[in-house]
């Protein structure tokens, strides 16, 4: 695939040099084209760097990495998204003392409201930095959850894709209103991650197990409790 970074710092360039490393074509865009040049250059591997503007054009796929802000302050015009996956991978500033709030509205939403030709996807935002490291081995044989959300399917089913060519085990969210759920846990994991744990490398998985054989506490029942 053609995957194109807006704004290559920690996350842009730690993704951005994974999936080159499986064989795809990278952009790293920033906000001056020397720096992006420079990911380029320190990346290798085949890819291009420099200005935000001509990541966009050249991606099929685009991972947005500036929390928060508007694309219509990033790049020269939005028009350019027009029918590209837009990742979003952005958490909210961490809040004093850990006083997360509800999310009424995620960051993805918000971003799909901002660009509303693009075809926005949730993901990547409930594991440190760290994480990446270890991509694709050993992560692999950790199976960690990539959470994703997304009101276009076939969107949907590309980027996870894109996270198990890495080592990840892409979790189908489903559609984009639950970004708001994924954001969540993106606050619980940088709770444990800075707050409780405090280790990079803690992460949160959704566990399918095997079904028991036995009914050994009388099975679900109905619940006659209202
Ligand atoms: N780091 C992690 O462990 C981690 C894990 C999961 C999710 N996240 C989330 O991912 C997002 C990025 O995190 P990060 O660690 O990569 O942060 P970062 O190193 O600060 O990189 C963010 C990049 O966004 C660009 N940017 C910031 N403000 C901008 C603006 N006003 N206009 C245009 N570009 C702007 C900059 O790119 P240039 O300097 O290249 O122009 C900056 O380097 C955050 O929302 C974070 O919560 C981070």
């Amino acid at each position: 695939m053609k995957i194109g970074i807006i704004g290559s710092g920690n996350m842009g360039r730690s993704l951005g040099l994974l999936w080159a490393e499986q064989g795809h074509e990278v952009f790293f865009g920033a906000r001056t084209k020397e720096k992006g040049q420079a990911v380029a250059k320190f990346a290798e591997l085949g890819t291009q760097g420099g200005t935000n503007d001509e990541a966009t054009i050249f991606g099929d796929v685009l991972l947005y990495t500036a929390r928060g802000v508007n694309p219509a302050e990033v790049l020269t015009s939005v028009e350019v998204l027009a029918g590209k996956i837009l990742i979003d991978c952005n958490n909210f500033d961490i809040p004093e003392g850990f006083e997360f709030l509800p999310i009424k509205q995620s960051l993805a939403e918000k971003l799909a409201s901002e660009a509303p030709r693009a075809r926005v996807v949730k993901a990547f935002n409930t594991m440190a930095q760290e994480v990446f490291e270890l991509a694709p081995r050993p992560l692999q044989d950790y199976q960690v959850s990539v959470f994703v959300c997304a009101d276009d399917i076939e969107a949907r089913k590309t980027v996870m894709q894109l996270a198990d060519d890495i080592g990840f085990a892409s979790v189908d969210c489903g559609e984009l209103r639950y970004a708001r759920l994924v954001e969540g846990l993106g606050d619980f994991i940088r709770l444990m991650i800075i707050g409780q744990l405090k280790n990079p490398y803690a992460t949160i998985s959704v566990n399918v197990l095997p079904a028991s054989s036995e009914q050994r506490l009388g099975g679900r029942q109905p619940s006659n409790l209202s």
